[in-house]
């Protein structure tokens, strides 16, 4: 059975039923402020379950598009997914638990003809001091329904400490497994939130296991049980029975008792196939041909290939859908989730070298298979393409430059904060993506250091920008920008003074004086200071021009330029030059250094130049603070 065959058939199933069956509504909620993306497939039924009548009765069901953000970087394993399709349905004070269990248990038996002796369910063992009784009612249903298919069902009262024994099938959990809100254990809950106990169903792929004996087998864990995350069991869905609400901190009765069922449609059709894996179901197929033509690596070939397979797999459909849905890559809200998407494709594909674009073949498969159900994706085919492929080219150059760069300077195990900064700012490479790079290597990013710097330099923005609205640069501002050209006659006098050695450690700007940390060894003679204050004071003196270009970042480099912080995005660097000429070796050009500014736009405009103080910061780093008087 297809993915979409499997769809079809619980509609279907479900219309027979009594329920009447609605379209997907959008991964964007509407009138929800509260969430991003649509998450689940009741968030867009809330008022229902709250009591509101719903206008087409008491019984609805659909399958309802999802993406969890929260989930990224979970991605790689056998079955995470981002984006997934949950199939719900939902009674709004008409069945209730009896009902529901009995309904779902025949779907997944009758018409999927999945082998009862597969299921392991799981119940809320209930919460005194929030006086939510244990749920022995729906245990009691499932070991009826068990009963029928000649399976004794024991009830396993303490699965996480004990595992599970012999023939023990219906297990109780606590609220952190079997309470279902959209934020999750009652003590998280809002007020006026509603919730209830659930009861779980889950899938075992190993169902010839003795119960307890992993010893030889792939599952490896002492204490298996079904929520033990092993891998041996898949939660293919879920029964939450909400029936309460938090009012002034404790639970009430919601007026009507709830049925909110939804289940994983790609892990029923895991199930369907007997394979643990989800990126082995139809609807990546297309998709992962592609990846495999232009990666010239086989899914499954080993563990680095299959984990980058799944996150483009995943990433890709995602985005293909979001973009569908109207949300195009962008630096905002839920535009930056599509963007975090395909830059993580971009890297994952880059890392199975693959060098050409591939995330519009790729979401052409995705979009082939589903446009029938969503016909938006259809309608919207090319625009899905042109976004993925514009996002994909502009962050492959960035890619590609950013990992260059970061190789380069971080040789030990230290991301320094100054580095991930100029890599964020100069090539907008993502911050969250260094992280992992550094992570797979081994490596941590100073990320206390990179935020400090972050902000800095967008406060220096900001005063730069208001000062220019305001039609000219005046007050504080105008005195920052002034210490900024400061720095860079700072930087290059102590490269000249104390050797080309001296690397910028950090910066920070205040109306009063400038502060400059750098790295060097041994505290600088007062010969020295006097040295760099007087080559300062000439090149203010001369009244140098200060211009900025923006060239390729391979030009600067050949141009000699010191490697700092630019405003600039992408592919292009901001270069500062301070004097006549082009490239550092010039004789009239004092300094070169990539910058987003701003800047005054001569050296005279700076006044007499004096350090106040030298002193260290840390081992091989000193500290310069001076002032413009
Ligand atoms: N709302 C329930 C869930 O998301 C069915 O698990």
């Amino acid at each position: 059975m297809t993915t979409n065959e499997v769809r079809a058939k619980f509609l279907k199933y479900m219309e027979s039923k009594g329920h009447v069956i609605i379209p997907s509504s959008s991964l964007v909620p509407e009138n929800d402020a509260t969430t991003l993306f649509t998450g689940s497939g009741m968030q867009p039924m809330v008022p229902y379950l709250l009591g509101q009548p719903h206008p087409l009765g008491k019984r609805i069901a659909d399958s309802q598009k999802c993406f969890r953000s929260q989930d990224i970087e979970d991605i790689g394993d056998n079955r995470h997914t981002t984006f997934f399709e949950m199939l719900g349905n939902w009674s709004f004070g008409d069945y209730f638990k009896d009902e529901e269990i009995t309904m779902i248990w025949e779907f997944l038996i009758e018409e999927l003809k999945l082998n009862p002796k597969n299921f392991y369910v799981t119940c809320f063992k209930g919460n005194d001091s929030l006086g939510i009784p244990r749920d022995d009612y729906s245990a009691n249903v499932w070991k009826e329904l068990f009963k029928n298919k000649e399976i004794d069902a024991l009830i396993g009262d303490n699965p996480e400490e004990e595992g599970m024994k012999e023939d023990e099938r219906i297990f109780f959990y606590g609220e952190k497994k079997n309470w279902w809100s959209r934020s999750g254990v009652p003590v998280n809950m809002p007020e006026g939130e509603p919730g209830g106990p659930d009861s779980e169903m889950f899938y075992d792929f190993d169902s010839d296991l003795k119960k307890n004996l992993h010893a030889n087998s792939k599952w490896s864990k002492d204490f298996c049980h079904p929520n033990c995350d092993c891998g041996r069991f898949l939660e293919i869905g879920n029964n939450v029975f909400m029936q309460y609400k938090k009012v002034g901190g404790v639970f009430v009765e919601l007026p009507q008792k709830n049925v909110d069922h939804g289940s994983g449609l790609e892990r029923y059709v895991c199930a369907i196939n007997n394979d643990e894996d989800i990126f082995n179901i139809d609807v990546f197929d297309e998709a992962k041909n592609h990846i495999e033509k232009v990666s010239r690596k086989k899914y499954g070939e080993n563990e680095n290939v299959t984990y980058a397979y799944r996150v483009i797999l995943d990433h890709i459909r995602a985005a293909t859908f979001l973009i569908g849905d109207g949300i195009f890559p962008g630096n905002k809200d839920q535009m930056y989730f599509v963007r975090r998407l395909i830059r993580r494709s971009v890297r994952f594909a880059h890392n199975l070298g693959v060098s050409v674009n591939f995330t519009k073949e790729v979401a052409t498969g995705f979009i082939d298979v589903y446009k029938n159900e969503y016909k938006n994706l259809e309608e919207k085919r090319e625009i899905i393409l042109t976004e993925l492929e514009k996002e994909e080219k502009k962050f492959r150059a960035t890619l590609e430059k950013g990992i260059k760069s970061y190789k380069m300077f971080s040789p030990d195990f230290v991301v320094s904060g100054e580095v991930a900064f100029m890599l964020v700012s100069t090539y907008g490479f993502p911050i969250e993506l260094l992280e992992e790079i550094a992570k797979e290597d081994g490596k941590h990013v100073d990320k206390i250091k990179y935020e400090y710097l972050m902000k800095n330099h967008k406060e220096l923005s900001r005063t730069a920008s208001a000062g220019k609205f305001k039609g000219g640069l005046g007050g504080d501002g105008e005195i920052e920008i002034k210490y900024h050209t400061a720095t860079h006659l700072l930087h290059q006098a102590l490269k000249n003074i104390l050797g080309d050695t001296v690397q910028q450690k950090g910066s920070n700007i205040t109306p009063e004086r400038l502060r400059f940390d750098f790295a060097y060894g041994e505290k600088m003679t007062d010969e020295q200071k006097k040295q760099v204050e007087d080559l300062v004071n000439q090149k203010i003196k001369e009244g140098l021009p200060v211009t900025r270009e923006e060239i390729s970042y391979d030009e600067a480099v050949s141009r000699g330029a010191t490697g700092l912080f630019t405003d600039k995005y992408g592919d292009k660097v901001s270069v500062y030059i301070i004097g006549n000429g082009k490239n550092k070796s010039d004789t009239g050009v004092f300094s070169i250094e990539m910058c987003g500014g701003p800047h005054v736009n001569n050296t005279s405009e700076l006044g007499t130049f004096k350090i106040v103080k030298e002193e260290a910061v840390s081992a091989g780093v000193r500290r310069i603070k001076a002032i413009l008087s």
